[in-house]
């Protein structure tokens, strides 16, 4: 083995990558489960139904027929194709299936379109707060993330009038997901198209992050591919993740346009040859419109315990701004209590069992004060872990 390994260097890019606090809270909390405590897992971003039937029959048979090889660098054609076919039925929108990248996971699409847009010190907007790993993205291709905080006037959201306002020298991409991670909040899809256009005059790209897509409330699911007069300068990130609940099967795609095709169809030959084939067989069952019929039941369940945990969170008098119409998130202040968030989350695991991510994940700016409730349990599970904070914090200020 060899001596003082550490003196070795390290890319500057890597080191500074921040870590995933979540998983930090996820690790305790389990440690605290296995020593036999009771714990409300609100931390993790993930449905709790396992993925439906349908996707472990189609990938068992996919592998029992030996179609374990790679695929396509751009994925299986049929499941291209499949995707193509969905946008039509379910959006209204035109896709061609030439134009969809399946990647392993979205968080491949996510850096693939990066890979293929950015240059060193481009910068890349998104909003404060936001899903994490954005920003880590785009820092390990030496270009810059600029934040721009947001709160809940804008639905904790960017709009066109905050592009307008932040606008500066060296931006080529701007990076919004509806519905978001950590709020659950959407963009109007009018709001989006303007978005793009003015984007368009500055020859700078849309990301639009739709992973959350088809988990919205009280209002249909709508992708931004469906608008006529889109510019070519939209790139729609999506996954299998969430709605289609197969995070474990590590699937994903984008939607790019036409001229970025072939770089990023080079770019996955290099970095991953291609998606798992197993995952793809599974997905192209789950997308067969009978088997769709499990996922909405899911939907509405993920609906009442949206209504039943605001309601809960409202009658113990936390501070919520305002009420989701999508994810599984809720996205709390917790100044009244405290300024560092991360602390609380370690204080509330310890002290009631209950576990939440610090808002600090999302943003370096006011994540402090904030922290995100997972709705990704049980209702009546969801309820106790919002009247065991209140009994705890009830404590906190009688003492
Ligand atoms: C907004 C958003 N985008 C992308 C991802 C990455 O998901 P996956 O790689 O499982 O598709 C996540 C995961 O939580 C997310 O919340």
């Amino acid at each position: 083995m060899p001596q003082n390994t550490n003196t070795f260097p390290v890319s500057t890019s890597a080191s500074e990558i921040e870590p995933f606090r979540v998983m930090k809270i996820l690790g305790e909390a389990k440690k605290l489960q296995q020593a036999g405590h009771d714990i409300i897992h609100m931390e993790i971003g993930e449905p709790d139904f396992p993925s439906p039937p349908c996707v472990h029959e189609a990938a068992m048979q996919a592998a029992e027929q030996g179609l374990t090889h790679y695929t396509a660098s751009m994925g299986l054609p049929e499941l291209r194709q499949a995707l193509s076919d969905f946008y039509r039925e379910f959006y209204g929108a035109d896709v061609e299936a030439q134009r969809i990248v399946v990647t392993p996971g979205s968080s491949c699409a996510l850096q693939l379109a990066l890979s293929a847009i950015l240059d060193q010190d481009d910068r890349v907007l998104m909003a404060d707060p936001t899903y994490p790993c954005n920003r880590q993205f785009v820092k390990l291709l030496n270009a810059e993330p600029l934040l721009v905080k947001v709160d809940h006037h804008s639905r904790y959201q960017l709009n066109l009038q905050i592009l307008r306002d932040n606008w500066q020298q060296g931006i080529k991409a701007v990076m919004v997901a509806s519905p978001a991670n950590p709020t659950g909040t959407l963009i109007e899809q009018d709001e989006l198209l303007k978005m793009a256009q003015f984007l368009a005059q500055q020859n700078a790209y849309l990301i639009v992050d739709e992973i959350y897509q088809g988990l919205v409330y009280q209002r249909p699911a709508e992708s931004v591919l469906a608008q006529e007069d889109l510019p070519n300068n939209v790139v729609v990130i999506n996954s299998f993740s969430k709605f289609f609940g197969m995070t474990g099967w590590r699937l994903g795609w984008c939607v790019a346009p036409p001229h970025l095709i072939d770089i990023l169809d080079r770019l996955a030959q290099n970095l991953y040859l291609s998606a798992p084939t197993p995952s793809q067989y599974g997905a192209l069952a789950i997308l067969k419109k009978a088997n769709l019929t499990e996922l909405e039941r899911r939907r509405k369940i993920f609906e009442q315990r949206r209504d039943r945990l605001y309601d809960a969170m409202q009658n113990a008098g936390f501070r919520l701004k305002l009420l989701p119409q999508g994810a599984f998130y809720l996205y709390w202040d917790i100044s009244e209590w405290s300024k560092d968030s991360e602390a609380f989350c370690r204080e509330l695991l310890l002290n009631t069992g209950v576990a939440l991510t610090p808002g600090t994940d999302f943003s370096p700016g006011q994540g402090c004060q904030h922290v995100r409730l997972a709705y990704t349990t049980d209702e009546n599970r969801l309820v106790e872990a919002v009247d065991r904070i209140a009994a705890y914090l009830q404590t906190k200020t009688t003492t």
